[in-house]
C-alpha cells in the first residue's frame, strides 16, 4: 500500500530514525571473507566479535517507485590494517543512489567491474553512485562514520558479485591518507 507523506528525524547521537523501520546489525563473524588478513578476522571474531556497522532504515517500503532511505554508521577500526567496511554490493536492477556525509570520516569505493573510484566522504559531502557501479563503504577515521543513503525501491541488493569480484581496491591505514591497494596484490 502507498504511504503518506512524512517526515523522519535523524538522531544525530545514535545515527538512529525516528520513526524507525528496520535495524540491521553486522558483527565481525557477518563479514566472513571480506578482510584479505583471514587470521586477524578469525581472531576478532573469535574474540569480542564487536559489531562493525549498523543500519537504520526509515519506515519507506522497498517498493517501486519509493525512495527508501537509510542511515549507516560504521564504527572505527581495523582488521589487519584493512579499515573497517561495510560488505558493498550491486543493484541488480541498475539506478542511481545518492550518500550524503552525516559524521566522521570515511569514503565510498566504487567499481564498474574495471575501474575502481575512491570518494572521500565527510559531514556535506554528496557521493553520487551512478547505475551498474558496486559501492562500498569504509570508515577512515577514529570516531563512527555516518551517513544517510537514498535509493529506489527497486534497485534491489546482490552481494554475490563483490565477493566474485572485489571492488578494485582494498582501504588501509596509512601514516597519514587511507592507502588504496590493488586487490590483486592480496
Ligand atoms: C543501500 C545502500 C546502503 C547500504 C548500507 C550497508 O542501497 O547502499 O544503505 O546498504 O550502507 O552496506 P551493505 O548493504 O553493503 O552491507
Ligand atoms: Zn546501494
Amino acid at each position: 500500500p502507498p504511504i503518506d507523506p512524512m517526515s523522519v528525524t535523524f538522531r544525530s547521537a545514535t545515527g538512529g530514525m525516528s520513526p524507525s523501520g528496520p535495524v540491521l546489525s553486522r558483527r565481525m563473524s557477518d563479514l566472513e571473507g571480506l578482510f584479505a588478513d583471514t587470521a586477524a578476522w578469525q581472531e576478532a571474531r573469535d574474540g569480542a566479535d564487536p559489531v562493525v556497522y549498523e543500519v537504520a532504515s526509515s519506515p519507506v517500503p522497498e517498493a517501486p517507485g519509493e525512495l527508501p532511505q537509510s542511515i549507516t554508521t560504521i564504527h572505527p577500526g581495523a582488521v589487519g590494517g584493512e579499515f573497517h567496511m561495510t560488505k558493498g554490493h550491486q543493484h541488480p536492477n541498475p539506478q542511481g543512489e545518492i550518500y550524503f556525509g552525516l559524521s566522521g570520516t570515511g569514503g565510498l569505493l566504487l567499481f564498474d567491474g574495471t575501474t575502481p573510484k575512491w570518494i572521500p566522504m565527510s559531514p556535506g559531502v554528496i557521493g553520487y553512485i551512478p547505475p551498474g557501479w558496486a559501492h562500498r563503504s569504509v570508515n577512515t577515521g577514529d570516531e563512527p562514520y555516518r551517513f544517510l543513503a537514498v535509493y529506489p525501491g527497486d534497485a534491489g541488493h546482490d552481494y554475490g558479485w563483490v565477493l566474485e569480484h572485489g571492488m578494485g581496491w582494498r582501504v588501509r591505514r596509512g601514516a597519514g591518507e587511507p592507502q588504496l591497494v590493488p586487490f590483486q596484490s592480496e
